[in-house]
């Protein structure tokens, strides 16, 4: 099983992807992998999401892929049995918390604040996703945070965009960042696999 450094290090930005039907994995999946990225979030906002995450590992096994949105312990159980490879929240409930503790899986479980971060690093997570980062402090935020809490790591999304995405993995306390600018709902919807496959490179060629 992968550990949350493996997914870490194989990803500077990591695409937030919300599918609308099965049909579009494959391609959206190939243009993802063309563009030069490796790992990507599908998000459990459509009723096709775990379907989705079994085709993408089919059709894409090179890609690394995380189920985002997670919020129970029965997301987490799904999450698992359709294999997924780590698990992002938006936020960590204390029974969050616990499932994930207990799923032994590679996790990004979200925080916005200094108290939440240090809940889950005395959980035992070492790396935690920033939501929604830029409404919640963005680049200063992140500063702030390094000050205090310089061993903790964060993949920041919410917000980001290409250029906003240099300045946050610049930071010594951002692992990697997340967004659905790479691929968005729009362009998913419309198969704009060009548009997505040239995000893709210019995403893939941004560095920690
Ligand atoms: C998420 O779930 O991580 C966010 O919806 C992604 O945020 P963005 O759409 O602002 O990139």
């Amino acid at each position: 099983m992968l550990r949350i450094g493996d997914v870490l290090d194989a990803a500077s930005v990591i695409p937030v992807l919300e599918v609308p039907n099965i049909d579009v994995v494959e391609p959206l999946a190939n243009a993802l992998a063309r563009g030069g990225l490796r790992v990507v979030e599908l998000t459990l906002r459509t009723d096709c999401a775990l379907e989705a995450l079994s085709r993408m590992k089919d059709c894409a096994p090179e890609l690394i892929v995380g189920i985002g949105t997670v919020r129970t312990a029965l997301d987490i159980e799904r999450s698992r049995a359709a294999g997924a490879d780590f698990l992002v929240s938006p936020g960590t409930s204390k029974a969050l918390m616990a499932a994930m503790q207990g799923a032994k899986m590679p996790a990004l479980p979200g925080v916005a604040t200094a108290s939440e971060a240090m809940t889950l690093f005395e959980a035992g997570f070492t790396a935690l996703k920033l939501f929604p980062a830029e409404t919640s402090g963005g680049i200063a935020h992140l500063k702030a945070l390094n000050a205090a809490l310089s061993d903790i790591l964060f993949c920041p999304t919410g917000g980001i965009n290409a250029d906003k995405a240099v300045d946050y993995l610049a930071l010594p306390n951002v692992a990697c960042v997340g967004g659905s600018w790479i691929a968005t709902k729009a362009m998913i919807e419309d198969g704009d696999w060009v548009t997505i496959e040239e995000n893709a490179k210019i995403a893939a060629s941004i560095k920690s």
